[in-house]
């Protein structure tokens, strides 16, 4: 097994089969993320592509980055259906397979939840970024309710939800987590994601800039 590579056939499987339904909810949300991106983008963590459908005229470039080798064979023909030129490559947001000052702009969706050392993968995402770019992000994150907070901390703990969704964690301090690797957030807003009891609401949405 090559470093890229983190494989999780049964989570794997049993996302792309929900991805379609998820759309429905979430599809809104890819929209105002990725909508319109200018120049050369990095998608890390890309799963099944939901997102590739998303990306606008603006974008001249995406770089999708999937270590999970089912889901990057489910992302290929959405990258072919896409409007702006997809390329769809195995590695690990720790150890990001390109040169510095590569990217306009870096996006991660639902994926800060699943990566083993946050500040590694934003030490990469700092390197490949050019002067001037940015990090935009869309992350469910730990709820500001005490007790759902510890329903979260619960099942993080537990090892139950992490084992089921291939290492997502859904108590993540991730907005601080950003910060304290360096970047400053410049634009987020938070919500629930419906149904909002789900265990992996609310969510972030927004652009950081390494400070
Ligand atoms: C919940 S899925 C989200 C997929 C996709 N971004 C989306 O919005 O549907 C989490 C994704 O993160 C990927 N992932 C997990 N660990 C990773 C890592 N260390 N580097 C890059 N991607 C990772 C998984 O393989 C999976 O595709």
């Amino acid at each position: 097994m090559s470093t890229g590579t983190r494989s999780h056939p049964l989570f794997a499987h049993v996302y792309a089969h929900l991805s379609g339904r998820m759309e429905r909810e979430l599809g809104r949300y890819r929209e105002e993320l990725v909508g319109d991106l200018p120049g050369r983008v990095l998608e890390i963590g890309a799963g099944d592509g939901m997102n590739f459908a998303h990306y606008g005229p603006a974008t001249e470039e995406v770089v999708a980055v999937e270590p999970e080798p089912y889901l990057r064979k489910k992302a290929a023909p959405r990258a072919a259906d896409a409007v702006p030129e997809i390329s769809v490559v195995e590695g690990t947001a720790e150890a990001l397979p390109f040169e510095d000052d590569s990217f306009d702009v870096v996006v991660v969706c639902l994926v800060l939840c699943s990566i083993g050392d946050l500040t590694d993968a934003l030490d990469e995402v700092k390197r490949v970024l050019k002067p001037g770019g940015s990090l935009r992000f869309f992350e469910h994150v730990r709820s500001d309710d005490p007790n759902k907070a510890r329903i979260q901390t619960g099942l993080d703990r537990s090892g139950i939800w992490p084992r089921l969704s291939g290492g997502c964690h859904c108590s993540c301090r991730t907005v601080s987590g950003i910060e304290q690797s360096g970047f400053e957030v410049s634009e987020i807003r938070e919500f629930e994601t419906r149904p909002n009891w789900l265990h992996t609401s609310p969510s972030v949405l927004g652009t950081a800039v390494p400070a």
